[in-house]
């Protein structure tokens, strides 16, 4: 085995904080070494970082394991009332050091590893990211199930088990390459495969006034994952469903003889959850797409309704056979419309199989679900073409249909003479093809509705459903998103973790207002210099990190300024490069003059059929090239590209950043949850009045962030007067020149065209008004520099920025869920206890009798026969 090193991570980690039991080092060493031989069948001389990483995980596991079956078993003792969230994707990144993390377990594994001569941080970069979400919405379910589990609420994340997650982005040329992500590849421990848990979910067929016949089946198999809370007994389950072919799968090729492709057509049914589609914020209106968003509303509600039904009868007690109980003891939350077919589902169980009437089902139904809106952006919202629909899901259309004559003639009864506004309100769409609009069906079938961020929430009642915010107010209510604490400071940043919990104690890990206590500290010098410290030091681990990657050296005495999130035009990246080349002819125009010296990293990636977000990964790179390797720029400027941006990417370079950015336009960034993890680890924000920078700037004080831009009024407002870019462009000399440098090819001479289509359109159209706000932005990032010189100035913004990062704590956000929506309350379960821990694990005595008796009879009969 490799000596593994003394990191200042594992110094700090073990000197300071928790000093590991030596009791406790040694259990963990001899679970390591039982499961390298007895689970890995490994020894010394052939084992791998990898192998060393699974023995450590599974180490890590077996903690676990025993909380997991208590809380199952707990809520099936107590029926408390369940919250249920779905979402079809949850970006979960890493598990190891989470659970480490949350189990309170780090200390006593990093020095076990380390008298094993290993080092803890090599060996967590082994595991691949669990990438199973393209950005924001998927991370979100991530932060809100540690949340859900760390507040010891009753809760199940349900979603998909995607064999291939986001794609692995590979810069060649400067262009993005999409890579398959075979995140399985190595085997995974963090998930336990249900086999003998499969549900069916149909396909096809015809709707008959019975229900549902002749369709076709495809198997949902469940794969769970163990949600530990923070240092507390729950353990809760997020349960992903896998595609499997049923054995009858294509019988018609066996009957006939035809065997091979028999089995090689099973795999139709099993490409459901073959792939996560890429895109961020746009619709794909693919069947397979449509089909992966059934098959998880299916299995999660069959999943359910059985859970619902059968708990009584295992503890002794009847099934339950009505369903009047059913909103007490189930709240459904909707993570975007991709599951708005959830509601026709329920229907359909509880009509067609349990034979409820549909007064009742409807009833339960919009008691049960809520839904949380996601974006404003037109091209996201789901609409599925009736045609699609009545081939695949025939029973389903035909529900909508009646759930729309019931839903309209309400409406009819509430605006008799408003015919126009019954057009509007409808689920279905006429133009330009007949569709069913997805949200509309979402929100008449849910009691709840929320935006993520107050001004969302606000744009989507003024706006977007402002006919049905009239209709029924009560229902719209806005839930401000938040990060987890855990893995978006305790975890990533070990070093600032210590610094604070020194000050103010461990305290803000659960309660996260606590860092309110730092305000104080803010213009204590010896607290700033312990900050100032933990900054350079993560600086240069990235430092580090960005020249084994990227060959570019960096200066870590330069301003990190970081732009880091999907690449998309309403988030414009493409602003961030008008300010790069700005910067770079100024330096130009007075080589020599001092200023600030910048390190611009930009990362993340396109949706691999978008265009223009691609052609902006090209320029980003471009620019790079020119910049990088022009002396007269020297330590003042470097620009980088940071290839396949991810969560355990993420826990490395948001620790490192001085400036973050979170530019988009007014009105289009729904919350954002990337500016939160910047704020919470000691970056300023430059950014525009949108989304959650909204509610940032109230909590820290205008004069602890960066604000530029328009509002979201006068986006509005430009925009319908009519918007010129063209005129920006005439009317600001360094505006036009970094336009004129991008279109006749200075930053790609070999290929003077090449952005053409990125500066016409910037010219013809802006969508995003990039030429309307460059003034302002350029203005204010000449104030962020100002403010850097003055590193004490500056130090004391980082501190008021961390002290006022508790409202974006997701588990406020959940806490709000639970009360003002799903009105569930904690079900902690007890901790373990001395006869619990000696308990065998199944009631062995009566099986035996039944299983052996006859058995014993058989195998003496054989023996008397001998
Ligand atoms: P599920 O909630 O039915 O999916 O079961 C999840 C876990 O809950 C099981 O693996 C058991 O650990 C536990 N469980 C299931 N049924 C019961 C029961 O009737 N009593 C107590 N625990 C149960």
């Amino acid at each position: 085995m490799a000596q593994g090193d003394s990191s200042g991570y594992r110094k700090k980690q073990i000197s300071m904080r928790n000093i590991p039991q030596l009791e406790d080092v040694n259990t963990v060493k001899l679970s390591f070494n039982r499961h390298l031989h007895q689970t890995l069948v490994k020894d010394r001389h052939v084992a791998t970082k990898h192998d060393f990483y699974m023995a450590t995980a599974h180490t890590v596991r077996d903690k676990l394991v025993g909380n997991w079956i208590r809380t199952q078993q707990h809520y099936y003792k107590e029926d408390p009332k369940r919250c249920y969230y779905i979402s079809m994707e949850y970006y979960m990144g890493r598990s190891l050091t989470n659970a480490m993390v949350n189990l309170g377990v780090d200390s006593e594994m990093e020095e076990a590893l380390y008298e094993l001569g290993l080092n803890l941080e090599e060996l967590q970069d082994q595991e691949e990211d669990a990438g199973l979400g393209n950005g924001g919405l998927g991370r979100l379910a991530a932060c809100f199930v540690d949340s859900m589990a760390t507040l010891a609420l009753p809760a199940y994340g349900y979603g998909l088990r995607y064999e291939y997650g986001i794609f692995t982005q590979a810069i060649r040329d400067g262009y993005q390459h999409e890579l398959p992500d075979d995140w399985l590849r190595f085997g995974n421990c963090w998930e336990l495969p249900r086999p003998e848990f499969t549900i069916p979910v149909h396909f096809y067929g015809s709707a008959e006034l019975d229900g549902w016949q002749n369709t076709q089946v495809v198997l949902a198999m469940a794969y769970d994952y163990p949600i530990p809370g923070y240092r507390n007994t729950t353990v809760n389950t997020l349960r992903l469903w896998s595609a499997k072919s049923p054995n009858n799968f294509e019988l018609g090729y066996f009957n006939h003889g035809d065997y091979i492709k028999a089995v090689l057509d099973r795999n139709l049914a099993e490409n459901i959850t073959r792939v996560l589609y890429p895109n961020d914020n746009m619709m794909e209106g693919k069947e397979l797409r449509l089909k992966q968003e059934y098959f998880l509303c299916s299995a999660t509600l069959q999943d359910i309704v059985r859970r619902y039904k059968t708990f009584k009868s295992r503890e002794g007690g009847p099934s339950r056979t009505t369903f009047d109980q059913f909103p007490e003891k189930a709240a459904i939350q909707l993570n975007d419309t991709h599951h708005a077919l959830a509601i026709p589902e329920l229907m359909h169980i509880l009509m067609d199989l349990e034979k409820v009437g549909w007064e009742e089902a409807w009833d339960v139904c919009t008691k049960t679900f809520a839904y949380t809106n996601h974006t404003l952006l037109p091209e996201a919202l789901e609409r599925w073409p009736v045609t699609m629909l009545q081939k695949i899901l025939p029973r389903h259309l035909q529900i909508i249909y009646e759930i729309n004559a019931r839903h309209l003639k309400a409406v009819t009864a509430r605006w008799p003479d408003d015919l126009d506004r019954v057009r509007r309100m409808s689920l279905v769409e006429e133009e330009p093809e007949k569709r069913i609009n997805m949200a509309h069906l979402a929100i008449v079938g849910s009691h709840a509705i929320n935006g993520v961020a107050a001004i969302h929430s606000g744009i989507l009642t003024r706006s977007v459903f402002k006919d049905f915010f009239e209709y029924c107010p009560e229902k719209f209510q806005n839930k401000t998103n938040g990060i987890t604490p855990r893995r978006w400071l305790r975890l990533c940043n070990p070093g600032l973790s210590d610094t604070i919990s020194d000050e103010i104690g461990e305290g803000w890990v659960i309660d996260l207002m606590k860092l309110k206590d730092l305000l104080p500290l803010a213009t204590k010098s010896s607290f700033l210099r312990s900050v100032l410290k933990v900054k350079k030091d993560n600086k240069l681990k990235l430092k580090e990190y960005l020249y084994e990657n990227t060959g570019v050296t960096v200066n870590v005495d330069s301003m990190f300024d970081v732009h880091v999130k999907r690449i998309h035009e309403y988030k414009r990246q493409l602003l961030n490069v008008l300010h790069m080349i700005t910067l770079y002819n100024r330096i130009k125009a007075n080589p020599g003059v001092p200023m600030v010296p910048r390190t611009i990293i930009v990362g993340g990636k396109a949706a691999p059929g978008y265009y223009t977000a691609k052609n902006i990964i090209k320029l980003i790179n471009s620019v790079a090239e020119v910049v990088n390797n022009d002396k007269d720029v020297g330590d003042c400027l470097k620009i980088i590209f940071l290839e396949n941006y991810r969560v355990s990417l993420a826990e490395k370079v948001i620790p490192a950043t001085d400036l973050s950015e979170q530019i988009s336009t007014a009105g289009t960034e729904a919350s954002g949850t990337g500016n939160m993890k910047f704020q919470a680890n000691g970056a300023l924000t430059i950014g525009t009045l949108d989304g959650a920078n909204v509610e940032m700037k109230e909590e820290m004080g205008a004069e602890n962030i960066f604000i530029f831009g328009m509002t979201v009024d006068e986006v509005e407002k430009l925009r319908s007067d009519g918007y010129v870019p063209r005129k920006y462009y005439e009317a600001n000399a360094e505006l036009k020149k970094a336009i004129d440098q991008i279109h006749d090819g200075f930053f790609s001479p070999n290929e003077p065209s090449l952005f053409h289509d990125l500066t016409n359109h910037l010219l013809n159209h802006d969508t995003y008004c990039l030429l309307a706000d460059y003034e302002a932005y350029i203005q204010c990032q000449e104030r962020v520099s100002e403010a850097y010189k003055d590193q004490t100035k500056w130090l004391t913004m980082v501190v008021r920025n961390i002290a006022t990062v508790g409202k974006f704590s997701s588990d406020r956000t959940i806490q709000q869920y639970a009360t003002e929506i799903w009105g569930a309350t904690p079900c902690p379960p007890p901790k373990e206890t001395k006869t619990d821990a000696k308990m065998a694990p199944v009631k062995t005595a009566p099986v035996k009798a039944a299983i052996t008796k006859p058995l014993a009879k058989s195998v003496s009969k054989q023996k008397a026969k001998a």
